[in-house]
């Protein structure tokens, strides 16, 4: 079964998140794919309301806790709402909020706490890859972020290089192939009782099967693709 996670990011209005996730509740269950999207997290309610059996996801969370925090998003209010995916240092949250691989960290063992499944982003700069220095970039944020003292449940790691992220450039097939090879191989020192690895960054209509067909690569994480209907009924 491989992972599709649709990243709205900021990109729908209600409207257009409420008509997509009605196109993804209108796919009958699939052996295949599991279906996840993020809404923005002012639409998460209305989604669970109507469409009860949409898999979702909260695109962040911060560190702030209950209290006098303006403008945060603590982790209860995903417990509560019973949203049980959250993505971690994504790299437009590491630019805009500066999170980096400690906060990320803290931020996973809140959700390891809370029973949220986390899906940690992790992606080389353009002169990290051309310099040839990807694995050991990866290896060096899988190190920082993970504890080999703790026992994890589920865990997704997202492979997005930063390069790849809305350029429309991705890696080579084989390079992808490789890099996910390589982060199973370096998970195996940690305690995760399951590990999927995905690849994130310009996934669209006309590569996502060669991705897909990767036997390491457990799904995509999706930006802008996902914002239109042609792509999410190609997983119908
Ligand atoms: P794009 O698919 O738009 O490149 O974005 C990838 C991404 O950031 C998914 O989290």
């Amino acid at each position: 079964m491989k992972y599709i996670i649709f990243n709205w990011k900021s990109y729908l209005n209600l409207k257009e998140t409420t008509s997509l996730s009605m196109l993804i509740a209108s796919f009958s269950k699939s052996k295949k794919h599991k279906i996840i999207s993020a809404p923005n997290n002012f639409f998460h309610l209305m989604v669970q309301k109507k469409y009860p059996k949409n898999t979702l996801f909260a695109q962040n969370i911060d560190l702030h806790g209950l209290g006098a925090s303006t403008g945060s998003l603590d982790i209860s209010y995903l417990r509560e709402n019973k949203i049980k995916y959250c993505i971690l240092g994504h790299s437009e949250v590491r630019s805009n909020f500066k999170d980096n691989d400690q906060t990320v960290s803290k931020k996973l063992n809140l959700c390891i706490t809370n029973n949220i499944t986390p899906i940690v982003c992790i992606g080389e700069s353009k002169s990290v890859y051309e310099s040839k220095k990807t694995k050991k970039y990866l290896k060096t944020q899988i190190d920082n972020i993970f504890n080999k003292k703790t026992s994890y449940r589920e865990i997704i790691v997202a492979y997005e290089p930063l390069w790849s992220i809305g350029t429309g450039l991705t890696p080579k097939m084989s390079e992808i192939d490789e890099i996910s090879n390589y982060l199973h191989d370096i998970c195996k020192k940690y305690s995760f009782k399951k590990i999927k690895i995905l690849y994130g960054g310009s996934v669209n209509l006309d590569n996502v099967s060669d991705i897909l067909s990767l036997q390491k690569v457990n799904g995509v994480l999706v930006g802008s693709a996902s914002t239109k209907s042609d792509f999410i009924k190609y997983f119908k």
